[in-house]
């Protein structure tokens, strides 16, 4: 019924490095192609953990922001928002949370592994428990059709399902809700309140999908019907009351499997990580002194690429010829480790040097981010702005 949007999520707490790349950013900047796209920093979300160190944050921020430019998102492709730029959020988040369930909340379980987790911190707080709500506020104010998450966040995005549901289901049902609708119909004129109408009764008195598909085809094409009105009408074919807030679908983004320095995963805790736009020197030291397969103490013996944690970046960065040079190499001791390093640091540099870049452009002129964001935070705040007047008038907020 809405049109595609695409919204997600970063908690700016720390540096990005090229497993976020891998993982995240490229998807993003595949999609600011194919889907209307909002990206937010969510700094309130890293407040709810990081409440006692806010530095980390502050000075996250903006570098976050010129790492996801740097990897190629394109303002003139997506809306770039910081969360507490757009205070609706906290707004929406404040009046679902009269309707939560606490179980709900309580039984998620990102709650108890989280705490159990980051067991050095205090996160039995009240925000630390909401962080769901927030995250749905986040989705269901800008009417998001598609969230990107990893598998982790998945219960995040069913919760927000069912939030809109029990929302949809509280509030939907506005007084008087058949006559509005009927008013709504007249509004369409004469010749288009007549197909509506004829459409509706197909489908209601005969179960004719292709009616309903029509109906809801024309309704798309209403340009001057009001938000209210077009849901009325929505809700009115199916027989439901006002769909409100829409239910978005979670977007798998498959785990990022990039490797780290050790062969693990690369990730900030393990303290194996490449940043996005790491100095070149510096990618070069921290290859150059990766470990490699323990067996292989000289040049001359032989070693086993399975047992190395090289291998698994030249399977992310090299070609066939250049892992058979390897296999064959390493196992016939015809190449030494750092010959065989030295095509994947040539790769890491190549793929870094274009966000080194486009950053750079950044680094020289802070405004230009700031700039970009401003302009993101008002695109935002208008479709939020939009939400909450339709929000509060159900919940009864709007007095005259
Ligand atoms: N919780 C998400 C994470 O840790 C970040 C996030 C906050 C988010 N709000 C969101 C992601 C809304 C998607 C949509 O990754
Ligand atoms: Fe690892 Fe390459 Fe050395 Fe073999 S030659 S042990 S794959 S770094």
């Amino acid at each position: 019924m809405f049109a595609d949007r695409v919204l997600s999520g970063m908690r700016p707490t720390g540096n990005l490095h090229l497993g976020h790349y891998h993982g995240v950013l490229k998807n993003w900047v595949r999609m600011q192609h194919e889907y209307e796209c909002l990206f937010f920093v969510a700094d309130w979300h890293a407040l709810t953990t990081h409440y006692d160190t806010p530095q980390i944050i502050e000075q996250s921020v903006w570098d976050m922001v010129i790492d996801w430019l740097a990897a190629g998102v394109d303002p003139a492709h997506a809306t770039l928002f910081i969360q507490s730029r757009v205070p609706e959020h906290a707004e929406l988040h404040l009046l679902l949370s009269m309707i939560t369930p606490l179980g709900w909340l309580e039984r998620m379980p990102t709650y108890k592994d989280q705490q159990e987790k980051l067991s050095g911190k205090d996160l039995a707080t009240y925000g630390f428990l909401g962080y769901p709500l927030l995250q749905s506020a986040d989705i269901l104010i800008y009417r998001a059709t598609q969230v990107p998450v990893g598998e982790d966040q998945v219960p995040h995005i069913e919760f927000t399902r069912e939030i809109a549901r029990r929302f949809n289901h509280i509030y939907g049902r506005e007084p008087g809700f058949e006559e509005k609708a009927a008013a709504a119909v007249k509004k369409l004129g004469g010749k288009k309140a007549r197909l509506y109408t004829e459409l509706r009764t197909r489908f209601q008195e005969q179960g004719d999908e292709a009616a309903l598909e029509s109906a809801k085809a024309l309704l798309d094409e209403q340009q001057n019907l009001s938000h209210g009105d077009r849901e009325r009408l929505f809700g009115f074919l199916e027989g439901g009351g006002k769909m409100i807030l829409s239910e978005p679908q979670a977007m798998l983004t498959a785990a990022s499997k990039m490797p780290g320095l050790d062969g693990q995963k690369m990730s900030k805790s393990y303290n194996n990580t490449i940043s996005l736009r790491e100095d070149e020197a510096e990618v070069t030291k921290k290859i150059r002194t990766m470990p490699t397969d323990p067996a292989r103490i000289r040049r001359t013996d032989a070693g086993d690429p399975d047992k190395c944690p090289v291998w698994p970046l030249h399977l992310v960065y090299s070609g066939a010829d250049m892992q058979q040079w390897v296999q064959q190499g390493c196992r016939s001791a015809g190449i030494g480790c750092i010959e065989c390093k030295q095509p994947v640091i040539d790769a890491v540099l190549a793929e870094q040097r274009p966000m080194r870049e486009r950053a750079q452009v950044y680094l020289d002129d802070p405004t230009l981010v700031r700039n970009i964001i401003a302009d993101g935070c008002e695109k935002a705040r208008e479709l939020a702005r939009a939400t909450m007047r339709d929000v509060r008038e159900v919940m009864g907020l709007e007095y005259k």
